[in-house]
């Protein structure tokens, strides 16, 4: 097809890939991150040829030594993002820029060797024009994008990767919560921490989500969507969620999100949530909020909504909080305006049906 002659990388068709008929079936109820598209990039980086040997090929297995180093140590960041339907058949992305620069700065943080950012860029649209049949049209409905990039250095002594292999792959998605409730529950983990002051984070690596398995699992247990960290030197500051950012509403109209000092993930959604909520207007503080204050408040009504924000969760309203010394509802434990009207004005420009005034979309040739 036409969209190929802009292939910046060697392109193999996959001999397997769906047929059309059964891609619109898949793409009529993909949930999130069980169908995948036909294609992947991969690219590999070695010490002596640097990057090299970026391809876009069918999607397939990886043969790994069992002496691979990231199986070993886990050296491995990801990055998440969507490819959105515009309304005139075109496809763009949001702020790609953005996860290209947070994942070299999470190969930094990993001591792995940085992708420089134009490939990242070159890369991920390269794949989504590849795919581009299969990005949904249907409303909230995407194509999530997900770069990652590990160790394949076959050695057992600790020490930075030699060697890396770099790759996309790429998953039409609806929404990532199941439940279709208006809003989610949290449990507020007192047992576990997701960052220290000097770890990992604000890298998005693997490692991270491997360490709020257990959290999740409570909160699973106790019948919540997702778990709240709280900062791991207090045990009192509200920090994230196992996925996302969160923010605060309160009875004056501001709003409130904890700052990034280091533990948290930087938010794309987040940042662009702030921007967009000042443009409307409103006040927006990046302090830190006690997990007791989010108790009295939500019991005062002083707090009105609250709601977790990232690009798989959008913008998800919290309805209620429980743990093992909290449990309280928000509101009326559903949807509030802030949250919709927020969520609106954010999928408005990522579907290309209001005003690009950030110049946040990359659409694609
Ligand atoms: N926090 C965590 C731990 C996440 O996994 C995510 C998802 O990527 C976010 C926050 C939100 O980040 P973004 O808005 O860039 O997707
Ligand atoms: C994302 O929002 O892109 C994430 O990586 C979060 C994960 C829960 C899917």
């Amino acid at each position: 097809m036409s969209y190929q002659s802009a292939q910046p990388f060697p392109f193999e068709k996959s001999p397997s890939a769906v047929a059309a008929a059964e891609r619109e079936a898949l793409l009529r109820n993909p949930g999130f991150g069980r169908v995948f598209t036909d294609h992947m990039v991969t690219m590999r980086y070695s010490q002596e040829h640097g990057w090299h040997d970026g391809k876009i090929g069918p999607r397939g297995a990886f043969p790994l030594d069992p002496a691979t180093l990231v199986l070993h140590y886990g050296q491995e960041i990801f990055e998440g993002m969507k490819a959105y339907r515009l309304p005139d058949g075109g496809a763009s992305l949001f702020r790609p820029d953005a996860n290209a620069r947070r994942f070299r700065s999470s190969a930094e943080r990993l001591a792995m060797a940085p992708l420089p950012e134009e490939l990242f860029l070159q890369s991920v649209r390269a794949l989504v024009r590849t795919e581009r049949d299969w990005i949904p049209a249907a409303e909230g409905a995407s194509l999530y994008i997900r770069p990652f990039m590990f160790a394949t250095e076959v050695l057992l002594g600790v020490k930075p990767s030699a060697e890396y292999l770099y790759c996309i792959i790429a998953s039409p998605v609806g929404s990532y919560f199941k439940s279709g409730a208006p809003a989610v529950t949290l449990w507020v983990s007192e047992t576990y921490t997701r960052a220290a002051p000097g770890g990992t984070g604000a890298a998005k690596c693997g490692g991270n989500y491997a360490a709020s398995l257990a959290a999740q699992a409570e909160a699973t247990a106790e019948g919540c969507e997702q778990v709240v960290f709280l900062d791991a030197v207090e045990r009192r500051w509200v920090e994230e969620l196992g996925g996302m950012n969160v923010f605060f509403v309160f009875d004056d109209g501001s709003l409130q999100t904890p700052p990034l000092g280091g533990t948290i993930l930087p938010g794309i959604t987040r940042d662009s949530l702030i921007v967009l909520a000042r443009d409307l207007g409103l006040t927006v503080r990046e302090e830190p909020y006690a997990i007791d204050q989010w108790q009295a408040d939500a019991r005062s009504g002083r707090l009105t909504e609250a709601f977790a924000c990232g690009t798989a969760a959008v913008v998800t309203p919290i309805g209620t909080v429980k743990g093992r010394r909290h449990g309280f509802t928000i509101g009326e434990g559903g949807a509030g305006p802030v949250a919709a009207r927020l969520k609106a004005a954010l999928l408005d420009i990522q579907n290309g049906r209001a005003p690009d005034r950030h110049g946040w979309l990359d659409r694609l040739a």
